[in-house]
């Protein structure tokens, strides 16, 4: 699938293909993760409800007495948060405003509990990223009452008092509200940001359309999209099958459900190999016991190189993976298949490489996959053995059965350890500035990966 790795083609072109295909990646938030986020709101709501209330005008005194309120505190002991199918998110939050009257001759204080209703859509905007916005929004006032201990004012004082409440404090504290869902997304912003791969490669996520919500979990459908030296990496069409996450996946109390694709694999594959990142040098030094590749060494399987090299000479190998590699996605196991190009050189003492013989290699590798922080990281071993055919020679026939040892030896760990290297960096997952995966668990199903994940924000 073409749109879920391309920016460049024509924006009409790309939107059919998008269309057609699969996004690549869907973030599915379950319930536990809306329980997180009202824990984490809570204190924020908490703060934006102490509004500043405008003076009261005692009408029942012989003049208009002005006298100011002021909202002490807010006592906000739980956040409800709850999905509203096809919509977005319900929040509701019984609170207790504790409000100082400076009346005199004596001020007093009351109590006044208040509920806020409100609604919150939950979208997609034009750039890709999610967008809150409130749909409607209600504070319900219950009667007042004085603090204990205190000298009751008169009731008629109370019920006025309670009046300019209500009158100036139910739109304002809807207002509060919708500042504190702003912020929020100015904050689900940075979902769209570009995240390095490697020193030349990035990642970006957008939301591809408008996100599903159930009564049990909202699902994003995520594009990503890779970038090499800033230009999107194209993928040929082939292998796009749309990609779907069934519910339930994974472990449905994690917070977080992720579902990578087997595309989405092809794609990081294609750029890291685009990259020239999977590319490596094995040099060989003489007499050392890491790698004692040499023309002497090698001179004793192949009589043309003892014969080009009477002194011993350091061996090159130069690695190219001229193909991508592929992975392979089966229940409980991830493989991945590479098909590198060794080019074997014997260095002279002004350095230049003299150039013997080539050889194509297959390796096969299980691929152990892991989480931490918000990145997806890969370990890889050896699966069977490592196969070596020769492509070209300037040192007549090769008996490969006979330098298959050495060459296998030298050859497979450096590979191994450049590839864990580079896999071990991980690729970012998407996610929002400071909102990183805690215990995560990888599971590999037939076809795609699925990530069940706590969430945690740490500034
Ligand atoms: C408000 O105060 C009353 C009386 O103390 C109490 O019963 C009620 O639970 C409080 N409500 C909240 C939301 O704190
Ligand atoms: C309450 O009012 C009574 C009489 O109006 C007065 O004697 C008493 O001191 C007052 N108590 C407080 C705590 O203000
Ligand atoms: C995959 O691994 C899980 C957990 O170890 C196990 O429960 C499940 O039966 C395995 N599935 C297959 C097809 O091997
Ligand atoms: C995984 O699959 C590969 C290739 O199909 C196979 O060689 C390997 O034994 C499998 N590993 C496990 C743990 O099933
Ligand atoms: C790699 O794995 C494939 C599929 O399991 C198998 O057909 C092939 O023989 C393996 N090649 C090597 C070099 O192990």
């Amino acid at each position: 699938m073409a749109g879920a790795c391309s920016l460049g083609l024509p924006l009409v072109l790309l939107l059919a293909v998008a269309r057609a295909s699969s996004p690549g990646t869907v973030v599915r938030l379950n319930k536990a993760a809306l329980d997180y986020v009202s824990d984490m709101g809570k204190a924020p709501l908490q703060r934006a409800l102490q509004v500043t209330v405008s003076d009261f005008l005692d009408p029942s005194g012989e003049v208009l007495q002005s006298t100011s309120v002021q909202i002490l505190d807010v006592h906000l002991p739980h956040l409800h948060l709850e999905f509203i199918a096809g919509l977005g998110v319900r929040l509701s939050a019984a609170s207790n405003f504790t409000v100082k009257v400076f009346c005199v001759p004596e001020p007093m204080e009351l109590v006044l509990p208040v509920t806020l209703v409100a609604n919150v859509h939950v979208a997609r905007d034009s750039i890709g990223t999610p967008v809150l916005s409130i749909l409607a929004c209600s504070s319900i006032f219950s009667p007042a009452r004085m603090l204990e201990g205190r000298n009751s004012t008169s009731q008629e004082l109370l019920d006025l008092v309670q009046e300019h409440m209500k009158a100036d404090l139910s739109n304002k504290l809807c207002l509060h509200v919708s500042g504190l869902v702003q912020d929020l997304n100015v904050h689900l912003g940075t979902l769209i940001g570009l995240s390095p791969v490697g020193p030349e490669s990035q990642i970006r996520y957008s939301m591809a359309s408008e996100p599903t919500i159930t009564s049990n979990y909202i699902s994003l459908d995520v594009r990503a999209m890779l970038f090499l030296l800033g230009k999107p990496i194209l993928l040929p069409l082939h292998g796009a099958h749309p990609f779907v996450l069934p519910w339930p996946s994974g472990n449905e109390g994690a917070m977080a459900t992720v579902g990578l694709s087997q595309h989405l694999f092809d794609c990081v594959l294609l750029m890291l190999q685009k990259a020239g990142s999977l590319d490596l040098d094995i040099t060989g030094q003489l007499n050392s016991k890491t790698n004692p590749l040499d023309t002497s060494t090698l001179g004793q399987l192949i009589p043309e190189v003892a014969h080009q090299f009477p002194e011993p000479r350091p061996v090159v190998l130069k690695v190219q993976l001229g193909a991508t590699p592929m992975a392979t996605l089966h229940t409980n196991n991830s493989t991945l298949k590479l098909q590198p190009f060794v080019e074997v050189f014997a260095a002279s003492p002004n350095s230049a490489l003299h150039f013997l013989f080539s050889l194509d290699a297959i390796v096969n590798l299980s691929l152990q996959l892991s989480v931490s922080k918000a990145k997806l990281r890969g370990t890889t071993s050896v699966l069977g053995e490592v196969q070596l055919s020769v492509a070209t020679s300037n040192v007549g026939s090769i008996d490969m059965d006979q330098a298959y040892t050495l060459i296998s030896t030298v050859f497979q760990k450096p590979l191994l350890e450049h590839l864990n290297a580079l896999l071990g960096m991980g690729i970012a997952l998407p996610s929002v500035l400071n909102l990183h995966y805690v215990r995560s668990e990888v599971s590999v199903c037939e076809g795609y990966v699925v990530i069940s994940s706590g969430l945690a924000y740490q500034r």
